[in-house]
């Protein structure tokens, strides 16, 4: 019953994504991402692997990887390791397995530093979460508790949420949460659940729901930015930092707040944020262009000469295959249709860096107002997009098995 709301929102996407022809070779896919990340190796290795360097993103200029160091400000030092790890689940090979270790390891320090920022469960957890997952070492598991004990400290009972960038709390007024803090809290349902505080928890949860409240627009489009006062929690402003205006939709932005309310409601199983998940994923999906890969801000008035993000467009896939798991019927195929939609464009020479460069995708946006990594491969891009296709390869080895019961 309560499921009708979301259907009867839904049957104008069901309308726009008709049942969609599986053209996409998931494990042809897969193979590229395989002999990209061999590229990668060896263009890392050439001149001895350092291995507290991690590839950030590739201009459309340029052909190789420009590498960051590991600082605690880098908050994509965790999607390469994640990536190999994605990579040692597909393929089970050893020596993958061994560079994944020793990248992850490289990020073990910030467990034991205090938090410069919310970004430690993009860090932590694409890289000691997934090696925890495929190898249970022990090790990664202390880790991963340590650190999510660290991000624990930035949350404001007086608010409800993770304060996301302490540095910046004068210069926006308050205490600030943004859309991208919501894919940090899969690491503290996990602490929770892992022997770590059931406080761990209860601030995931209220995180989700202070966020809900307030980081929406009526549409269900979100802000990048919430601003808060950190005394009496009142809500002072929705604003952005990445996206085209305060009161546009940011394609991942939102993008985040598809995966993250999906996370959330597997974690707490809470129907509030099912019925919120579909919300969020609706109004995106309606606003997509013909091929499913999202302009970088919907509300661009350059469009359609902006740029697409692919990332975003990953990150989605990703959260589709699984939100499409708690539906049923039509809204079920709505989703999984569009998500598969998605990978089969970013599969396609149109968004493939191919052997132009060693990433998987090109064509995403960092940072467009600062002029940064806009049309550039990006490594959170491949990060999400080979996530996606690692759940659609077992989802559809679930249907065949089901298939034949
Ligand atoms: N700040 C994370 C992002 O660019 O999505």
């Amino acid at each position: 019953m309560r499921f009708l709301g979301i259907i009867a929102g839904s049957l104008l996407l069901a309308s726009c994504v008709a049942s969609t022809a599986e053209t996409l070779d998931v494990n042809e896919a897969l193979e590229y991402c395989g002999n990209q990340i061999d590229r990668t190796l060896r263009q890392l290795g050439r001149d001895s692997m350092d291995y507290t360097m991690m590839p950030r993103n590739i201009a459309s200029t340029d052909s190789v990887w420009h590498c960051r160091k590991t600082t605690c400000d880098e908050w994509c030092a965790g999607f390469w390791p994640g990536v190999l790890w994605y990579e040692y689940e597909v393929t089970g090979d050893e020596n993958i397995r061994s560079e994944a270790e020793k990248f992850t390891s490289s990020l073990e320090y910030l467990s034991k530093t205090p938090a410069f920022d919310h970004d430690l469960g993009f860090l932590m957890f694409c890289s000691y979460g997934n090696g925890y997952r495929l190898t249970q070492n022990p090790k990664f598991k202390e880790v991963i508790l340590a650190t999510a004990d660290t991000l624990a400290t930035l949350y404001n009972p007086n608010v409800g949420t993770i304060l996301s960038w302490p540095r910046n709390v004068e210069m926006l007024g308050g205490h600030n949460t943004i859309m991208d803090n919501m894919i940090n809290l899969e690491m503290l349902f996990w602490a929770a659940k892992n022997g770590g505080d059931h406080r761990l928890y209860d601030i995931a949860v209220k995180h989700a729901e202070t966020t809900m409240a307030h980081h929406f627009r009526p549409d269900y489009s979100c802000y990048h930015v919430a601003v808060y006062d950190p005394e009496t929690g009142a809500f002072l402003k929705g604003m952005t930092h990445q996206g085209y205006a305060d009161d546009s939709m940011w394609a991942r932005g939102q993008a985040w707040a598809i995966y993250g309310y999906t996370m959330v409601y597997r974690e707490t199983r809470d129907p509030k944020f099912l019925d919120f998940a579909c919300k969020v994923t609706d109004v995106y999906l309606n606003r997509l262009p013909e091929d499913y890969v999202p302009y970088w801000d919907f509300d661009d008035p350059s469009i359609p000469n902006a740029p697409r993000d692919a990332s975003a467009a990953g990150v989605v896939a990703s959260a589709l295959l699984e939100l499409q798991g708690y539906c049923q019927g039509e809204l079920r195929d709505t989703y999984k249709n569009a998500a598969v939609k998605m990978l089969t464009s970013l599969s396609s020479d149109s968004y493939r860096s191919g052997d132009k460069r060693a990433s998987f995708l090109d064509h995403s946006v960092g940072h467009m107002p600062a002029g940064s990594e806009i049309d550039a491969s990006i490594i959170y891009a491949d990060y999400y997009y080979l996530e996606a296709l690692l759940r659609l390869k077992k989802l559809n080895q679930a249907n065949d098995v089901l298939a034949t019961l």
